[in-house]
């Protein structure tokens, strides 16, 4: 099932939160920079929720799940036909979508507490569906 061209991408924090009103709970400027390295030329695959809060992302093409947007069937197509590389980039909802399909999942640990509305539950099934991870740490500033 599993996609060598499909993998994922998210910053987690201490409390296990990805998200709050829409967007990110944190700044780091450390992990904005990673995202910007690993996504840069590639295909992003957004959820419509985080895209409303999304800055523009030069240099990447970004590709919308939602009702007014693409259905993950054609989104699924689309990476079948190419040979480019695209990356799950959130929310909570798009990561659970994906996931048996995702070949490598990278995960940003972040040094923040703040306290969010959406978490992040996929580790057990990260390790159940076999996904490689590349972790790293950032902290927040
Ligand atoms: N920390 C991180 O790395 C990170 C990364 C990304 C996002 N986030 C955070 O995650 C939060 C948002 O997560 P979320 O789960 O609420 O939203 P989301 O995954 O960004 O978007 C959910 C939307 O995707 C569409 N969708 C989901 N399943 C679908 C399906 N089977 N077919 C068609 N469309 C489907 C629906 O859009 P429609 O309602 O338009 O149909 C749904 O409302 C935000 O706080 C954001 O900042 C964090």
């Amino acid at each position: 099932m599993k996609k060598k061209n499909l993998s994922a991408i998210v910053a987690v924090n201490k409390l296990n939160y990805i998200g709050l009103h829409g967007t990110l709970p944190w700044y780091s400027k450390e992990d904005l920079k990673f995202f910007k390295r690993i996504t840069l030329g590639k295909n992003l695959i957004v959820g419509s929720v985080t895209y409303k809060k999304l800055p523009p992302l030069p240099g990447r093409n970004v590709y919308v799940l939602g009702k007014e947007y693409l259905d993950f069937d054609s989104i699924i197509r689309m990476i079948n036909n190419s040979e480019e590389e695209f990356f799950v980039i959130g929310g909570k909802k798009t990561y659970e979508l994906f996931l048996p399909f995702i070949n490598i999942f990278y995960i940003s640990r972040i040094n923040d507490y703040t306290v969010g509305d959406t978490t992040f539950n996929l580790e057990e099934k990260i390790e159940t569906l076999g996904i490689n991870t590349v972790e790293n740490n950032f902290f927040i500033n």
